[in-house]
């Protein structure tokens, strides 16, 4: 029996995307070209994936998207705000991540999405600089002025629910400060022009106020603080983040827990990058990078647990670099050298390098979390989304939860919450009666 009845989702949905960068032209382009079944949406565990349900003997094996009920990719409505004014075919262009092929064939379409102008303090972002921006005499005006824009967009198109992720730039790293230990400090803080509080969090804020489930793609305090999840919890809203895990911390997290696995010993982990979109020339910022690279070096820390494996872990060095290099463009490439040992302490190296595509490789988990949220929403659960934790670098938990990193533990977790959405029996990992099953 199912936990709680899910709302069906009926009408459109609406995409709010702050940024209109790389990511999310990527994103809209492409499920334009998936729902004209012009392209296949690769990458996608919500269009492709496929969930096991009932015992390891049942082979009962459906596709995620035929298991829970999803909103449609053609139910999507996209709009968004970036600090420049180009609509998203323009943005598009200037992202260099599709070829004219594809964006041609949906051109109307992304040349009629034109971005709202931008809540853009500078000195959260400080290698961008663009026009197309909103004044206001205060944070708190700022915050209702995104708000308005979130209605108008939901009523202009005539959207029956409202999905946020953003999609903007790395913002300079912020701890988390009096301001956002509760509501109250918040809103007192929106009213004073706290320079604690940064452009991200003003549209997590909005659109938690809102009631419009708010996912964060990039590093940036922006919803993993408590005065916003008191907030979402209080409105009834999800919320998940943060960072995207894509490229060399998505192998990271797979090959991490591989090495743990066989008590295989590490010391050093040295992770270097070259990038050329925008994206990595924010990250040139000493201020974002800052913010970026504890997002990247948490990971290793908490799956190899070196408090519990002092031999194997308790000192081994890691590194994380990002260069802009501009030549790259979106194609980034990244080299890792592992040093680890094995049995009686002998050394051995690894060396991975990936040539992969940062913004193909995100704009299917943008899709997904879309979906998931609005999912979640019309499922009632409210606040942090702990299980959508797979696609993140920096998964929110609760506060004295460890996170968890390991990949494919993080999808065990997110199907056994579709499972558990669906009222079905959730998978051990063992299951005794298998045997019993199998000797019948
Ligand atoms: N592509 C990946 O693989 C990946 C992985 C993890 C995280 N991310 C994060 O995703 C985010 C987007 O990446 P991208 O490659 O699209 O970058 P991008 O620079 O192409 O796009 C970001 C856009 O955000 C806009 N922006 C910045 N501040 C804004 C504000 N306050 N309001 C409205 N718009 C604002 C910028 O003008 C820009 O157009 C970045 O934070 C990046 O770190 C990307």
């Amino acid at each position: 029996m199912a936990l709680k009845r899910i709302r069906p989702a009926e009408g459109k949905l609406a995409v709010l995307l702050p940024g209109m960068g790389a990511v999310a032209t990527t994103t809209m382009a492409g499920i334009m070209l998936a729902r004209r079944g012009l392209a296949p949406a690769v990458g996608s565990l919500t269009q492709m994936g496929r969930i096991r349900l009932g015992h390891r003997t049942s082979r009962r094996s459906l596709l995620i998207r035929d298991f829970v009920p999803l909103a449609g990719m053609e139910d999507l409505e996209f709009g968004g705000w970036d600090v420049f004014g180009d609509d998203a075919y323009e943005a598009a262009v200037h992202a260099q991540v599709l070829e004219k092929a594809h964006l041609d064939a949906v051109r109307d379409e992304l040349a009629n999405i034109r971005p709202m102008k931008a809540a853009f303090y500078p000195e959260y972002v400080k290698r961008l600089h663009g026009p197309h921006v909103k004044s206001a005499p205060t944070k708190s005006d700022m915050v209702e002025q995104l708000r308005a824009d979130i209605r108008g967009f939901v009523a202009e198109k005539n959207c029956a629910r409202a999905v946020a992720v953003w999609c903007g730039s790395t913002e300079a790293y912020l701890a988390p400060a009096d301001v956002h230990q509760g509501v109250a400090a918040f809103e007192a803080g929106l009213r004073n022009n706290s320079p604690q509080i940064s452009n991200s969090q003003m549209y997590a804020w909005a659109c938690i106020k809102e009631g419009v489930p708010f996912a964060n793609g990039s590093p940036n305090l922006s919803v993993d603080f408590p005065a916003a999840l008191e907030l979402a919890k209080d409105r009834q809203v999800p919320t998940a983040g943060k960072d995207f895990k894509t490229g060399q911390t998505l192998l990271k997290t797979v090959l991490a827990p591989a090495l743990k696995a066989r008590l295989l010993g590490l010391r050093g982990w040295y992770s270097t990058n070259i990038l050329g979109n925008r994206d990595g020339e924010i990250l040139d910022d000493p201020d974002s990078f800052r913010t970026k690279e504890a997002s990247k070096l948490g990971v290793l820390d908490s799956i190899l647990q070196a408090d519990l494996h002092e031999g194997l872990y308790g000192s081994f060095t890691h590194t994380v670099q990002i260069d802009y290099y501009p030549p790259r463009g979106d194609r980034k490439e990244s080299w890792d050298n592992i040093d680890l040992f094995g049995w009686l302490g002998y050394p051995m190296q690894m060396k991975i390098n990936f040539l992969c595509r940062d913004s193909i490789l995100a704009a299917p988990l943008v899709l997904d979390l879309i979906l998931m949220l609005d999912l979640a929403q019309r499922s009632g659960m409210a606040s942090l989304q702990e299980w959508l934790g797979f696609y993140f670098k920096s998964p929110m938990t609760p506060p004295h939860v460890e996170a968890e990193h390991d990949l494919l533990a993080q999808l065990a977790n997110l199907k056994n919450a579709l499972r558990g959405m669906m009222g079905e029996e959730l998978t051990a990992p063992f299951d005794p009666e298998y045997y019993e099953e199998s000797a019948a």
